[in-house]
């Protein structure tokens, strides 16, 4: 009856997605319990690559069910685009394989209107928020006037709330920001249509998840984010609105943390971010070119929702411990290794220095890192190519000893190392469950 989770150890984008991939082919059930679509997975359907965003990865196998749990914001059309797509590639996304909890609120385009408002009025001082209404649909989630998809059972109901929610919004947009407010009719007809083909999936979750955990059967969640964006333990105010964490999961699917096995923390072998917020590893010129590719491959550092080039920087000791302590991860999953190859010296952050004093752990969490400068501990770096790698033992030692610094500096084990985009591309080091 185990419950793995998969979560970011940094600010996203960590490679959760391939590590999902690898375990939900030993999962039942694969689901996503935070965020929206600011999230964004590339999967690989045959030859077909295909972008999803709220849609678990584990959907591309063809055994699990899926589910959208209720800590989620989900916009409809988003949602039935990618169900249609998937369709069109063969993949099987009927209400008997894709399950959305009927708690989760429905985000809508008066959010993305007010998103974009909120951000442009923050001018030099902007998120960076990905602009698809994350924030202000989890406002009015928190405010007690979010929408929830169960609302969506009775679509005739629901299209009249829609148009209440719209006009209350518009209001706002137009008296607060001078902008034009969606038609609020319109929206409520639109949504009255999502609402007809969405309520076959909508489903208790929490029951649903409980349910299978008395089955014996293995429950997957699939992190969404990262630890430092979350909303409560992330790098405040640049944070997105929910809680992509190990509290987050059992919050965001309605289940208690007796059924927890595996919580894996994935973090990159050097570190990345969108958006704005402070980095303190952050590097710049030939290093940040290396790191972050140029944007031809699929792998390089360049979002999947929104495009942007991705800031780059070396892999930061202290905030990777800070992640380990925060989700209680049990190992450690260690990806693009590979994109270190050529690098020589590597550095890796070991401790912060602010004034005369040195810190080797956050004196009061990540939200105001601007006081400290990193202090690196240098390692020899490797030349020749880990794609073709295998086994843990054929890699350069430099790389080995690399993994093994991290090990130390997190204080915990890693347990699957990644060396290049493909699935069989993961090398097991410390074997674990
Ligand atoms: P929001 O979630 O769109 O409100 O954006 C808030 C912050 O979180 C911004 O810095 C975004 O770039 C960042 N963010 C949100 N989702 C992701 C993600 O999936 N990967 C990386 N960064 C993200």
């Amino acid at each position: 009856m185990p419950l793995d989770v998969i979560i970011g150890a940094q600010w996203g984008d960590e490679g959760k997605g391939r590590i999902t991939d690898l375990l939900a082919a030993e999962a039942d059930i694969v689901a996503r319990y935070s965020g929206g679509d600011n999230a964004g997975h590339t999967v690989t359907v045959g030859e077909q690559i295909f972008k999803l965003h709220l849609i678990p990865s584990g959907i591309v196998h063809p055994h699990t069910t899926c589910l959208l749990g209720s800590g989620m914001v989900v916009n409809p059309a988003i949602l039935l685009g990618e169900i249609d797509d998937l369709a069109s590639m063969g993949v099987n996304v009927s209400p008997n394989r894709l399950k959305l909890s009927s708690a989760a609120h429905v985000l809508t385009p008066a959010h993305i209107a007010l998103d974009g408002a909120e951000e442009t009025r923050r001018k030099g001082e902007m998120l960076g928020t990905t602009r698809r209404g994350i924030g202000p649909a989890y406002k009015d989630k928190a405010a007690r006037s979010g929408l929830r998809l169960g609302a969506m059972r009775e679509p005739e109901e629901f299209a009249i709330q829609m148009e209440e929610h719209i006009r209350a919004v518009g209001e706002v947009l137009e008296r607060i920001y001078n902008l034009e407010s969606p038609d609020p009719v319109e929206v409520a007809g639109t949504y009255c249509e999502y609402a007809k083909r969405l309520r076959p999936y909508l489903t208790d979750v929490g029951g649903f998840v409980d349910q299978a955990l008395r089955e014996g059967k293995t429950v997957l969640a699939e992190g969404a984010q990262g630890t430092l964006l979350d909303l409560d333990h992330g790098t405040y105010p640049f944070v997105t609105s929910s809680y992509p964490t190990t509290p987050g999961a059992l919050i965001g699917l309605g289940v208690g943390p007796k059924h927890l096995r595996r919580i894996i923390g994935v973090t990159k072998a050097f570190q990345t971010r969108v958006g704005s917020g402070p980095f303190p590893t952050e590097v710049f010129e030939e290093t940040a070119d290396k790191l972050r590719g140029t944007g031809e491959n699929p792998w390089d550092e360049y979002g999947t929702t929104t495009g942007r080039p991705r800031r780059v920087g070396w892999l930061d000791g202290i905030l990777l411990r800070y992640a380990v302590r925060v989700n209680g991860f049990t190992e450690l999953a260690l990806t693009k290794l590979d994109i270190l190859t050529g690098l020589d010296p590597l550095k890796l952050c070991l401790s912060y220095r602010r004034n005369e004093d040195t810190y080797h752990d956050l004196p009061d969490g990540p939200a105001d890192l601007s006081p400290f400068t990193p202090e690196y501990g240098e390692l020899p770096g490797w030349r020749s190519d880990l794609w073709e790698i295998h086994h843990r033992d054929d890699l350069p030692h430099e790389a080995q000893s690399y993994i093994r610094r991290v090990e130390e500096l997190a204080e915990l084990k890693v347990s699957l190392i990644s060396v290049g985009p493909e699935r069989e591309q993961v090398i097991h080091w410390n074997i674990t469950a």
